[in-house]
């Protein structure tokens, strides 16, 4: 049957989701395979993309295509059952959408397959959870009295919204970071105690941002900031949330990325007396070619050896890493020429994190 894989994709696709906590989006592909194998119109949306591999996510293409048609206000009545348009959605009745869903996808068939030949691409703003911690732990590493001002530079930004973590403000039980107006909460930033470098530390001060992305999404423009909204999940609301206020954010703040990848983008990154230079990318390296990466490797250790005291270097990485028989989100920080130090360990999105037990292996 043509659309025997695609429906198992898209199914494999509703089992993550509902792992991940969109119990809106797993209901939708659940029905949206049945819809491939009974040549309905979500098989006319895919059609030619039936075969493709999984990591071409069609599923999420599909969904992203039709949240941007609900975004756009183009389908109203599926737009009553997105929360992030102020629908609602109960999974106590995961099916209510489907027939509003669907009837979007046939109406709209020329768009929805113009979203299927793009690959999804988010920018996970409650990473900056972790870059704050780092910066935080670097700061008091230099026993500055007062901070340096920050250079900072982001391999993989995607649309560049981290570049503005010092705009955050992050929380958990007693406890907050970063300016109290900003109109981004990293609500629940810490599972148990944050750690002690970051209790009462200074705020940060961000005096040049840039980043690079070989495909950087446009924030300010129209489409940029559709195509980010698009690719979250409709029922994750403090996503949702959090990504509209970086865009405000964004609207005020130039944070420029440059279309090219991180060893290139690195060749031109220096240290500067006076501040401290900070590299940092948050789950990006799997994406990036081995002999690149070998090539970033080796422009990290030209900057960690090009610093000192007065000119320092951090390199910050929030990364996927095995330890054991599994994968673990953590981050790493390292200070110049010394040793690579694991800071914290988080959920892929950034929030919330924690430390880690002094025999914890993933140190
Ligand atoms: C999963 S996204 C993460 C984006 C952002 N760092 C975040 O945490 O939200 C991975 C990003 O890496 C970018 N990327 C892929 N290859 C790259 C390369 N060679 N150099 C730099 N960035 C790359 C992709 O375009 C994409 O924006």
């Amino acid at each position: 049957m043509p659309f025997d894989h695609a429906a198992a994709m898209f199914h494999h696709q509703a089992d993550g989701c509902a792992a991940l906590g969109s119990p809106l989006s797993a209901a939708l592909l659940r029905r949206a395979a049945e819809d491939l194998l009974a040549g309905g119109p979500c098989a006319e949306a895919v059609a030619g993309h039936e075969d493709a591999p999984g990591p071409d996510a069609i599923a999420l293409r599909l969904l992203g295509a039709v949240h941007a048609l609900v975004l756009s206000g183009l389908a109203p009545e599926l737009a009553a059952h997105y929360p992030s348009v102020g629908g609602r959605f109960d999974p106590a009745e995961p099916d209510a959408p489907w027939p509003a869903f669907r009837a979007a996808v046939a109406a709209h068939l020329p768009f929805v397959r113009g979203w299927l030949t793009r690959p999804p691409q988010t920018n996970e703003v409650g990473r900056a959870n972790l870059l704050f911690t780092a910066l935080a732990w670097a700061q008091r590493e230099l026993s500055a009295g007062t901070p340096l001002p920050v250079r900072l530079r982001e391999l993989g930004s995607s649309a560049g919204l981290n570049l503005l973590a010092d705009r955050f403000r992050c929380t958990s039980d007693g406890f907050s970071y970063g300016p109290a107006d900003s109109p981004v909460v990293l609500a629940d930033a810490w599972r148990g105690e944050p750690p002690a470098w970051l209790r009462g530390a200074p705020l940060q001060r961000v005096t040049d941002r840039r980043g690079c992305d070989p495909t950087p999404i446009d924030p300010r423009s129209a489409d940029g900031s559709l195509a980010l909204r698009a690719y979250l999940w409709a029922d994750q609301l403090p996503r949702v949330q959090r990504l509209n206020g970086a865009l405000a954010l964004a609207a005020e703040t130039p944070a420029p990325v440059e279309a090219t990848g991180a060893a290139a983008f690195l060749r031109g990154v220096e240290t500067a007396g006076g501040t401290l230079t900070v590299v940092w990318h948050s789950i990006m390296r799997q994406y990036v070619p081995a002999d690149e990466w070998r090539s970033v490797e080796a422009e990290l250790t030209r900057l960690a050896t090009a610093s000192s005291p007065s000119a320092p270097f951090l390199h910050v990485a929030f990364e996927p890493r095995r330890v054991g028989t599994g994968h673990r989100f953590l981050l790493t920080a390292r200070l110049g020429a010394g040793p690579r130090t694991t800071l914290a360990e988080a959920m892929p999105h950034g929030l919330p994190a924690w430390t880690l037990a002094p025999d914890d292996p993933a140190r």
